[in-house]
């Protein structure tokens, strides 16, 4: 009797095997049971969990190759070499706060889906890749998708390399090296994919709100991150009159109350957020003498959101002045929104509906490294539900049978690409 592929499953306590082993590399454990992990781009805990991955695709016989920027391709090879290949894939380094799947199930559902190939003994016309690119969180280095950027030529090397780590100031290039990931395939890559898949977990409350198992993804929402630098005077907090001040303080205060009415404002899908603040000297007693933070500001619009960001930067310079502070201010990242390839969303969809899973067309409030490969062949991305919509959050989850069934979409649509 001959196999028909289309009845082909993957098998979930395998996956949750491989998503649990990754997640103990850098665990963060909560007070009530929750656990994630923190493998921030190209620390130990990031080499640690790229030699686990990288161990797993060779032991799996796949040919692995690391490029110039340590993004690393595992290739489970086809039936037809000249056919370009089909990619899956997405990212394992995570936020410092982070969950064991934002990234990791698009890496490990892509082995999943190798494995049961490789054990049922099939293989299509073209061959299938699963990735990971390094620095998707843009954590320790901006711009955030850094590795799949530069894999599609929209950075150029030397320049990824030169990137500080906000940490350390580390140089991105030396990190590399330092923990063994500074390949030799050239970046960006010299040919692409035939296609680009990437199964994530939604990140968000929409689908399990609406208690629907699937989303077929349509695009992803552009994104400005800035970073302000406001510089006052320093003095006592007892002693200095009111009217006598210079507080960069008070002026990030003001930028931050500023960011979420312009989003209020605006309204639609625009979102913005000041997610990291450094004060100096950091004391109670003492008027601060400068302070740095970012703001996150996106939208599918992109109109809105270039005038959302030029909002914000008209304030807080008004708002320094007004205060008598210097500002700086420096671009992190900025990308316009993405929209995937009609036919691929298609298809994601209609995999979904003939396996039984519900489904829905929905825009990803993320970044993703797909919005990067969709520079360069068809993409598109599949969702499964975040319980709770938890996300860069140790408590961050995904039920088990959803995890299964957006790996066997997953499946299905990677045979029916690469056949
Ligand atoms: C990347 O994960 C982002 O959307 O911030
Ligand atoms: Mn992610
Ligand atoms: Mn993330």
């Amino acid at each position: 009797m001959t196999l028909d592929v289309t009845d082909l499953r993957i098998s979930l306590p395998r996956l949750i095997e491989r998503i649990e082993a990754l997640g103990n590399v850098g665990r963060v454990d909560g007070p009530k049971g929750e656990w994630g992990c923190a493998r921030l781009a190209l620390t130990d805990a990031d080499r640690d969990g790229r030699d686990l991955v990288t161990t797993w695709m060779a032991d799996l016989g796949l040919e692995v190759t690391i490029d110039g920027v340590g993004n690393a391709v595992a290739t489970y090879a086809g039936s037809d070499p000249s056919m370009a290949p089909v990619m899956t894939g997405s990212h394992i380094d995570t936020v410092r706060t982070g969950g064991r799947f934002d990234g990791n199930l698009g890496v490990l559902g892509g082995l999943e889906v190798v494995e049961t190939l490789a054990r049922a003994g099939v293989r299509p016309r073209r061959a299938i890749q699963v990735a990971f690119f390094t620095d998707e969180e843009g954590s320790r280095f901006h711009p955030d998708m850094l590795g799949s950027l530069v894999y599609v030529g929209g950075l150029a090397l030397e320049e990824a390399l030169d990137m500080r780590a906000h940490d350390n100031d580390a140089r991105l290039g030396d990190e590399l090296a330092r923990i063994g990931y500074a390949g030799s395939m050239p970046c960006p890559a010299a040919t692409f994919p035939h296609a680009y898949i990437e199964l994530h977990i939604e990140q968000g409350p929409v689908l399990e709100a609406e208690g629907i198992t699937i989303g077929a993804v349509t695009g992803v929402q552009g994104i400005y991150w800035n970073e302000f630098t406001i510089t006052g005077q320093s003095a006592h907090a007892g002693t200095t009159p009111m009217r006598m001040r210079k507080d960069p303080m008070v002026v990030a205060a003001q930028i931050t109350t500023e960011a979420r009415a312009i989003a209020t404002r605006l309204g639609g899908a625009q979102v913005a957020t000041v997610g990291r603040l450094d004060v100096f000297p950091d004391l109670t007693n003492v008027v601060p003498a400068r302070v740095t933070f970012t703001t996150d500001m996106r939208n599918t619009d992109g109109l809105k959101l270039d005038e959302a960001d030029q909002a914000i930067k008209a304030f807080a310079a008004r708002m320094a002045a007004d205060e008598g502070c210097e500002m700086t201010m420096t671009p992190l990242a900025h990308f316009e929104p993405v929209e995937f390839n009609p036919l691929m969303i298609d298809l994601v969809e209609a995999t979904s509906k003939r396996l039984g899973y519900s489904v829905r067309r929905m825009p990803s409030g993320a970044g993703h490294d797909a919005q990067m490969l969709a520079r360069v062949c068809p993409t598109a991305m599949i969702f499964v539900p975040s319980i709770n919509g938890l996300s860069h959050n140790i408590a961050e989850d995904t039920a088990p049978s959803d995890l299964e069934a957006g790996a066997n979409v997953l499946l299905q649509t990677l045979l029916h690409l690469a056949s």
